[in-house]
């Protein structure tokens, strides 16, 4: 077995060096990490095994098939490990050899670690670092790109995928990470288009860096194609880490729970002035959601798009909990396309993977004029109705201040099956402000129409006397109601009507 065994190690060693040494050290220059440093980063210690260190690619074209051009493991990195002791199966793409492009045995090998973590429950995460399709292999590299879509599409709701952009990607493969669950990317040294500034040049004529094209700050604030951009590749794996803690690791798995020191029964007194007595005055959402949320602890999802939406995660009493909420402090909180979509792709992930959803709510309405109709705020709007309307999880509302119009029906009202709905004193409940009512019903005729309409509904009475909210809360006493609504409502079993899928308006 001697000469053997030899050979083992050989090609283990060959496989552990990728590229080699110099293009390793060409990797660490750009401020990147290997592809192997990244698992090894991401992964508990001792807790990575490895798939396919032995597959080699089967191209035989451009000289391919010399020894030279073969790489025990080929352009990515696959296997399983643990993230805080719990499974994730990963692939990691590797920049050093052929630029981490998507050969058939690439493809092959990111399918078999999708495969088995769709049987087994867990989540994938993808470490993308790639020039794309393995030009070499024509053909055979967009056939991998289609298998690992299918799979993509095939794990939605199954199991939770994320992709962490680290480097190039481009062309067919940034079909991947727009199909998974989360994306993420590194600042400054990632970037994600469907072709680059040369093509752009030449079709469109415009002149654009690739930075401005598909760089994070692009992707995070402009497009919404990315979740979250984080500073280099440590931060984003510590983070990717502490983000993985949130999830549960299959839609068969519960949220999970972790240890608490924060009280369940704390109070929040400072809650019960936040919100100003000038219903036209701006306060900040996000005060609200740190002080009712575990050890004040909220990982923001598309922190920089959409602003007038908040969503995240966070925790009540250990549990994993869904956030959203109206921002008063972005165009007043506003509803319009960006906000509507931004809202109802995290509602639908909170929905598929048993994550209860929290929502606080204070919108004067749909934005109103011309680019939001000619966008189709109506369509869109209509998404995060949708979400809401199917979700099944438990859903608990808060109502701090106005709920208006179409919006208040949106925002995970009793209507659409809310689990406990509550309106804080300062809560409108109404179809619209006081000054646009009293224009439209009096035509501006009457002197005390304003502060009649304002007596009437512009208070959390009329809701709560049909018993669409369930009560009024002193808003210091808020974390104390969720979390025992939470601790209630863990045993919520609901479905909806059988179907082979919905139709939520695209
Ligand atoms: N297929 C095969 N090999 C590829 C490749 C691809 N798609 N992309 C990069 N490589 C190889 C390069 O030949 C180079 O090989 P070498 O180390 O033996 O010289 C190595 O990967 C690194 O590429 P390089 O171009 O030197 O790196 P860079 O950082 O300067 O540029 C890219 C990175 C991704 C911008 C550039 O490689 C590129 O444009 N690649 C093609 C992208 C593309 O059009 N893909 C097909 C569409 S999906």
């Amino acid at each position: 077995l001697g000469p053997l065994q030899t050979r083992i190690e050989e090609k283990r060693r060959a496989a552990l060096l990728g590229g080699g040494q110099s293009r390793i050290d060409a990797q660490h220059r750009r401020g990147k990490l290997t592809a192997r440093e990244r698992i090894l980063l991401l992964l508990d210690p001792d807790s990575f095994d490895e798939y396919d260190m032995f597959v080699e690619h089967r191209c035989s074209d451009f000289g391919m098939d010399s020894s030279k051009n073969k790489y025990p493991g080929d352009s990515v990195v696959t296997g399983r490990g643990r993230i805080n002791g719990r499974l994730a199966y990963v692939f990691s793409q590797d920049f050093t050899v052929f630029g981490g492009s998507l050969s058939g045995a690439h493809a092959q090998k990111i399918c078999k670690v999708m495969d088995q973590a769709a049987m087994v429950g867990a989540p994938v995460i993808g470490l993308n670092d790639s020039g794309g399709a393995r030009i070499q292999e024509g053909v055979e590299s967009l056939a991998g790109y289609a298998d690992i879509f299918l799979r993509n599409v095939l794990c939605s709701g199954l199991v939770p995928q994320i992709s962490l952009i680290m480097g190039p990607c481009a062309g067919g493969a940034v079909y991947s990470p727009a199909l998974t669950d989360f994306t993420f990317m590194v600042k400054d040294t990632s970037y994600l288009f469907i072709t680059g500034p040369d093509v752009v040049k030449s079709v469109t004529n415009e002149d654009v860096t690739q930075e401005q094209l598909g760089g994070a700050k692009t992707h995070t604030a402009v497009s919404g194609v990315a979740h979250r951009a984080f500073e280099n590749d440590i931060d984003a794996i510590l983070n990717l880490r502490e983000f993985f803690n949130y999830l549960p690791l299959s839609n068969r798995d519960p949220a999970p729970v972790c240890e608490c020191h924060d009280p369940s029964d704390r109070l929040v007194p400072e809650l019960d002035t936040i919100v100003p007595i000038e219903s036209t005055k701006a306060y900040d959402m996000l005060d609200i959601i740190h002080s009712i949320v575990d050890e004040r602890e909220f990982f923001e999802i598309m922190p920089s798009y959409a602003r007038n939406i908040v969503v995240g995660f966070a925790r009540m009493n250990g549990r994993t909990v869904g956030i959203v909420g109206n921002q008063p402090k972005v165009a007043s909180g506003c509803l319009d396309i960006n906000s509507s979509v931004k809202g109802a792709r995290f509602v639908r992930f909170c929905d598929a993977f048993n994550i209860p959803l929290i929502t606080f709510v204070d919108v004067p309405g749909f934005l109103p004029g011309t680019a939001q109709e000619y966008g189709g705020i109506i369509r869109h709007g209509a998404k995060l109705l949708f979400a809401f309307a199917e979700a099944t999880v438990p859903k608990i509302t808060v109502i701090t201040r106005k709920a208006y119009g179409g919006a208040y029906d949106v925002m995970s009202s009793k209507h659409l099956r809310g689990d406990a709905n509550y309106a804080w004193p300062t809560a409108e409940v109404a179809v619209m402000g006081a000054k646009g009512a009293v224009q439209i019903i009096f035509r501006g005729k009457e002197t005390d129409a304003e502060a009649e309409y304002v007596d009437k509904f512009a208070n959390p009475f009329p809701a709560a006397m049909r018993g669409f909210v369930d009560d009024i809360i002193q808003p210091s006493t808020t974390r104390r109601r969720i979390c025992h609504d939470l601790d209630v409502l863990a045993s919520k079993t609901q479905s909806n009507p059988w179907k082979k899928h919905a139709n939520i308006p695209l």
